[in-house]
């Protein structure tokens, strides 16, 4: 691939990969140094790329399989992976709950599920404010390690350009890691298969989930009876990244054309998703994303209207190719079951190919009594299940779940079978953002979500 010169053939004449520098742009920091800027961008744009065009096209395509009901996505990593927090433990783990959680819900399903983690690359976040005040202090919100840091210090509030170097460097690791556990042996289906055995064991719900993992046991051993143990794809999985493109320099500096197709492509992750807070249909994020050919995400919040949606999947997904647009609705159960059918229905008879995916973490963040940012397990499943009904109503396909999680026994989110409490929140509160699921949480919701899809099923 070459590093800048992008005349694509497939995408609109009127886009470049600086084309979103002449429109608005939210949620992005102001660098005081625009020297060492300019040098960290030039000194990205001229490193190799993270992924490649052909990888993200295969994305696409698994992608196309769930918008056309063939498939399910599941979605999940931290809310912001961080500087600090960075080894092989966390992300072998947060991994490890994924393929769990993908095993519980191929089941379910009866049909693929494609792996996709909000890793490898998960460093910008949007703030609802810019600015940040502790005991009469005022300083910068911290937005991310990609940006600046997260101590309330103003030395470490400053956006760092030099931030991005790292932010690449980390991902790189990351997904280095991520790749030779897919393919290397970790992953290998009875394998996985053991770990949710041992869950099921210990787990005080233990009994609720002993009839699906009996069945997982089952088949697989029916398929080493048919001699198909031996196949590939039992000891090898396909995993994909993610991460919101907020911080668009970064995002731009990491654009390359892809040789075969002469496309440009961002090559900092497989897919790239607008976050609700940059997603104007004038902004520079919509205007970035529209031009590369990965598979991206729109993420879709309450006040989203049946035409702005149109207008927005016109512009995004302009060819109409199933796979390129996931729809990641955030709501909170009430508003989701007011909004999603009006979606749901303009978007069927519009002929719209896509995937919806339902986020219930982002419409269900509260403020605990003891102080501490949380979300409650029934409110997380209490969306879910809106989703799944608002589906089932339509006559569309529930493609797949987005959350925040980790592999990690944090205490952030309150319930589930563990019954964390508000005053558990201080035990284990690790996150620099938002709660996450812990992977007792994580294994928990997917048990429920199959139950939920094998009834859908039927
Ligand atoms: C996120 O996914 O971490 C996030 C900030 O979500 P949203 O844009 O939906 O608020
Ligand atoms: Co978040």
């Amino acid at each position: 691939m070459s590093t800048r010169n992008l005349t694509a053939s497939t995408q609109a004449a009127d886009w470049f990969p600086a084309s979103w520098r002449a429109r608005p742009a939210h949620q992005m920091p102001t660098y005081p140094n625009a020297e060492a800027l300019a040098a960290a961008e030039a000194k990205l744009s001229t490193s190799p790329p993270l992924v490649f065009a052909g990888e993200a096209r295969s994305l696409t395509t698994a992608l196309g399989r769930v918008a056309q009901g063939k498939a399910f996505l599941l979605q999940g990593g931290d809310c912001a992976e961080s500087f600090s927090e960075f080894n092989a433990n966390l992300i072998r783990d947060t991994f490890r709950t994924i393929l769990q959680m993908a095993v519980v819900l191929t089941y379910g399903a009866a049909t693929p599920v494609v792996k996709l983690g909000r890793m490898a690359g998960q460093f910008a976040k949007p703030r609802s404010a810019d600015t940040e005040t502790i005991n009469g202090v005022e300083l910068p919100s911290y937005r991310g390690d990609i940006i600046n840091g997260p101590d309330f210090t103003a030395a470490d509030r400053i956006p760092d350009p030099a931030r991005m170097r790292e932010a690449y460097y980390q991902s790189a690791v990351t997904l280095n890691l991520l790749r030779a556990f897919a393919q290397g042996g970790f992953a290998d289906l009875r394998r996985v298969h053991q770990w949710n055995r041992d869950f099921v064991a210990n787990s005080p719900l233990g009994p609720r989930y002993e009839d699906i993992a009996r069945r997982i046991d089952e088949s697989l051993a029916f398929m080493a009876a048919c001699g198909l143990s031996n196949q590939p794809q039992l000891a090898e999985t396909d995993f994909w990244t993610s991460h919101e493109a907020l911080l668009l320099p970064y995002e731009e500096a990491l654009t390359r054309t892809d040789s075969l197709t002469g496309g440009a492509y961002a090559c900092s992750a497989h897919m790239l998703w607008i976050g609700e807070r940059t997603r104007q249909p004038d902004g520079a994020h919509v205007e970035f994303l529209r031009g590369v050919g990965n598979p991206i995400g729109l993420k879709v919040g309450p006040t989203m209207t049946p035409d702005e949606l149109l207008s927005l999947c016109r512009t995004l997904n302009p060819n109409n190719t199933p796979g390129r647009l996931t729809l990641i609705t955030r709501m909170g159960a009430e508003k989701l079951a007011a909004t999603l059918p009006g979606l749901l229905r303009a978007a069927k008879s519009d002929g719209q190919n896509l995937v919806w995916c339902c986020d219930p973490m982002h419409g269900n963040t509260i403020k605990a009594t003891s102080g501490y940012k949380t979300r409650a397990f029934d409110a997380i499943l209490a969306e879910l299940a809106a989703f799944f009904a608002a589906h089932r109503a339509e006559g569309t396909h529930p493609g797949g779940i987005h959350i925040e999680m980790t592999g990690k026994d944090v205490t952030e989110c309150t319930g589930g079978a563990q019954e964390i409490g508000d005053n558990d929140l201080a035990a284990r509160y690790d996150t620099l953002c938002d709660p996450r699921l812990n992977g007792a949480q994580a294994l928990e919701l997917a048990f429920l979500v199959a139950e939920e899809l094998k009834s859908a099923r039927a």
